[in-house]
């Protein structure tokens, strides 16, 4: 499902031609469909450099990411963007929630920038609600971000994911702004999307007891693969 080989980045200094930023050096991961890897490491070590480079945010140095086969690096901007749009999702430790949207408009969002009528991913009325009740946030659906709760933002922003029905989910440290209840509701709802729904899920995490919920850990040290 998700293959990375021989995975490198450097960040080049932008006045000199040589030297730079190892962030990431010859990363070989795979990891199949329904699978739940997380990663872990010190600060530094290039966990979110490699959750970037898998969700195409940014371009690998050398090396490739491979999702279902395809070479995201290889597609052209527009070509990346929109496959991105149907078979990644990302969730940040910030909700990045549209402030001025409801609850349920900023989960739509990403459906209405899908235009391609051929193949865009309507969202009926049914699914729409389905997923407000999975998330446990219908009540709360007509409020705007600032009338949610932290817990309740973040799973907004999971719904803004979900809609879209991605295959491969990436999250950098998703639980860090969250209390232990609302980060176990967090874990707990990705594990089923995982187990029940076949998803893939990448999760970057420091703390052990959230790690437990995936079926599989690797910790980086100083850009490489150390466990
Ligand atoms: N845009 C950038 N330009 C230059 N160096 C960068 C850039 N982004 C990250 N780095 C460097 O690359 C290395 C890996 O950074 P990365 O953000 O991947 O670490 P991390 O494991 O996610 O850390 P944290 O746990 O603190 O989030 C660090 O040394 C960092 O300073
Ligand atoms: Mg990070």
């Amino acid at each position: 499902m998700l293959e990375t080989t021989n995975l490198t980045k450097i960040y080049r200094n932008r006045n000199k031609k040589a030297g730079g930023v190892y962030a990431l050096t010859d990363v070989s991961l795979n990891v199949k469909e329904g699978e739940f890897l997380t990663i872990m490491g010190t600060s530094g070590s290039g966990k979110s450099t490699l959750l970037h480079l898998l969700a195409g945010l940014t371009d690998p140095t050398a090396g490739s990411v491979r999702i279902n086969g395809v070479d995201i690096a290889a597609l052209s901007d527009a070509d990346k963007t929109r496959f991105r749009l149907r078979n990644i999702g990302v969730i940040f430790q910030s909700f990045n929630l549209i402030p001025t949207l409801t609850a349920e408009e900023n989960i739509l969002l990403p459906s209405l920038i899908d235009r391609n009528k051929k193949t865009a991913k309507n969202v009926t009325k049914s699914e729409l609600d389905d997923l407000l009740k999975t998330l446990d946030i219908w009540e709360r659906r007509k409020h705007r971000p600032d009338a949610l709760s932290g817990g309740e933002q973040q799973r907004v922003a999971i719904g803004r994911v979900l809609v879209m029905k991605p295959a491969v989910i990436l999250a950098d440290e998703p639980t860090g702004n969250l209390d232990s209840v609302n980060s176990e509701i967090l874990c707990k709802i990705l594990r089923e999307l995982c187990t029940a729904r076949k998803r893939t899920v990448v999760l970057v995490t420091h703390e052990k007891h959230v790690a437990d919920f995936g079926d599989r850990t690797i910790t980086l040290k100083d850009g490489r693969i150390a466990q």
